[in-house]
């Protein structure tokens, strides 16, 4: 039973809306009835709902002028919410201009703005006659989401969401702001407004139900993130922590902002990705000396407001290549000359592997070759170094396949550092050839448990449970 959830009920018709109580009222202890949604609005029919489910319920009837589905005149549905009040909900809710009012009723009063978020303070002296005061506006950043959150934190009688994809982060963090509930879906199709997570989700990955105003906020930021494992790796160990994971998507432009809310709420870390990890380092109060080696940051750690930056990314591709291969005295011959390869090619040179470096672009791998005091040239130089021969074979692009698969030396080792590339044909190959193969998802668990050591200081099993989440997430 998670009692912060209201689950929105929408029919659209009694007998629906009856199969949706009976999951709602084992799931939670709330529920929003959306008569808009239903197609006929029988008083009886709502009664007797009431008698058979004693589960406290919100009545709602939203005009589609204000973003609802109820479709008959203003005085129409004005004379149905006097009807439907008289049945006696737990809360009425009625828009913050709605002229009705109540004596004997608990009202949310609603705002709605389905394309901004307006001045909050503005908007609230705009709001009265309610008991609670529901502000649901449209996003377009995560900073906007922590503003938001942080406004409801400071207005206990407010009770704030964000609408469209970055609505999401206040659903999932709301509780660590002091809302009185959050309201979900019982699943994606029942979902009543863009943003809104389902219980599900809310409950087997966040551990909602644990979520309180001392739970601290970790994350991955970057763009994109939607591909990410993070949440489902991080937050199987977090919970058991007080802690919870997040993907913000935060995009190079929006970094200045989301950085100056951070400091604001209870965050304890930040994992960073494109294009992210070179950028963040000018927000930092210290930074590792390897982070500073390696010219990039992956994973922050906040400390008394101060913010420090690491890099774990070659360490934990290291520690997965290593837990195969000994890389000491081993040809390593990597191709693509992104972001990723060179944390990877910088701890592998400094566990003493001899490095090979090409790129379909020649000039970007002789570039970073130099920087990094390893040999590299153009991808078409890729059949000379199959006749040298080589001991590991690493696809650090971002494309799946990015050479023939005749380059692949049979028996070698061959690794893909994206996570969630299996069964592409480069791998397959190699798998026919007798590789030995390093997935993409071997690295990403060697570097969130780096991360999570950073975080939280080293403690047994931690491996174990991020492997059998990704495992479980890659794998089915
Ligand atoms: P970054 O990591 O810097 O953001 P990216 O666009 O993600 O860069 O690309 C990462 C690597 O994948 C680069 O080395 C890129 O090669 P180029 O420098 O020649 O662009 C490589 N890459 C992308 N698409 C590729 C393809 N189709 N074939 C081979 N390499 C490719």
């Amino acid at each position: 039973m998670i009692s912060q959830i209201c689950i929105v009920i929408k029919g659209p018709t009694i007998e629906k809306a009856i199969k949706q109580l009976e999951i709602a009222s084992r799931t939670c202890s709330l529920v929003e009835l959306r008569l808009d949604y239903f197609e006929e609005i029988d008083l009886e029919s709502i009664r007797n709902l009431l008698q058979q489910f004693p589960i406290p319920m919100i009545f709602t009837l939203r005009s589609t002028s204000q973003g609802g589905n109820y479709r008959g005149s203003e005085d129409k549905r004005l004379e149905k919410i006097k009807e439907l009040a008289t049945l006696k909900p737990e809360y009425l809710d009625l828009e913050y201009d709605n002229p009705l009012t109540f004596k004997d009723l608990k009202i949310i009063r609603s705002y709605h703005d389905f394309e901004k978020m307006p001045s909050l303070d503005e908007t609230l002296q705009k709001m009265t006659n309610g008991d609670i005061y529901k502000m649901a506006f449209m996003l377009h950043s995560n900073e906007e989401a922590l503003v938001l959150l942080q406004f409801m934190k400071d207005h206990r009688n407010v009770l704030a969401m964000g609408m469209g994809p970055y609505g999401e982060t206040t659903r999932i963090l709301a509780p660590l702001f002091g809302a009185k509930f959050v309201y979900a879906s019982i699943d994606p199709e029942t979902s009543t407004a863009p943003g809104q997570v389902n219980v599900e989700e809310l409950s087997k990955i966040y551990h909602f139900q644990d979520l309180n105003e001392a739970t601290k906020i970790f994350g991955l930021i970057g763009k994109p993130v939607d591909k990410s494992l993070g949440h489902l790796a991080h937050n199987a160990v977090m919970h058991h922590l007080n802690s919870v994971y997040l993907k913000f998507q935060v995009p190079e432009n929006h970094l200045k902002g989301f950085m100056a809310q951070v400091k604001r709420a209870n965050f304890g870390g930040l994992s960073v990705t494109m294009p992210l990890k070179e950028l963040i380092i000018p927000y930092l109060d210290e930074i590792d000396p390897w982070a500073k080696k390696v010219g990039a940051v992956n994973t922050l750690v906040f400390v008394k407001g101060k913010i420090k930056g690491y890099n774990t990314d070659g360490k934990g591709a290291l520690d997965a290549i290593e837990a195969k291969i000994k890389v000491r005295g081993k040809k390593l011959l990597f191709i693509g000359a992104g972001g990723a390869s060179k944390a990877i090619i910088a701890e592998a040179i400094a566990r003493g592997a001899q490095v090979t470096l090409l790129n379909r672009d020649a000039q970007k791998a002789l570039e970073l070759s130099e920087k990094m005091g390893c040999s590299g040239g153009s991808l078409e130089q890729i059949s000379e170094e199959y006749e040298k021969g080589y001991d590991l074979l690493i696809n650090a692009t971002s494309v799946p396949d990015p050479i023939d698969s005749k380059w692949i030396l049979p028996n070698s080792g061959v690794m893909d550092i994206n996570t969630r590339n299996i069964d592409t044909p480069f791998l397959l190959n190699a798998k026919e050839k007798n590789c030995s193969i390093i997935y993409g998802y071997e690295m990403f668990i060697a570097q969130a448990v780096e991360q999570i050591e950073l975080w939280f200081g080293k403690s047994d099993g931690i491996k174990e449970i991020i492997q059998k989440a990704v495992l479980r997430a890659i794998y089915g």
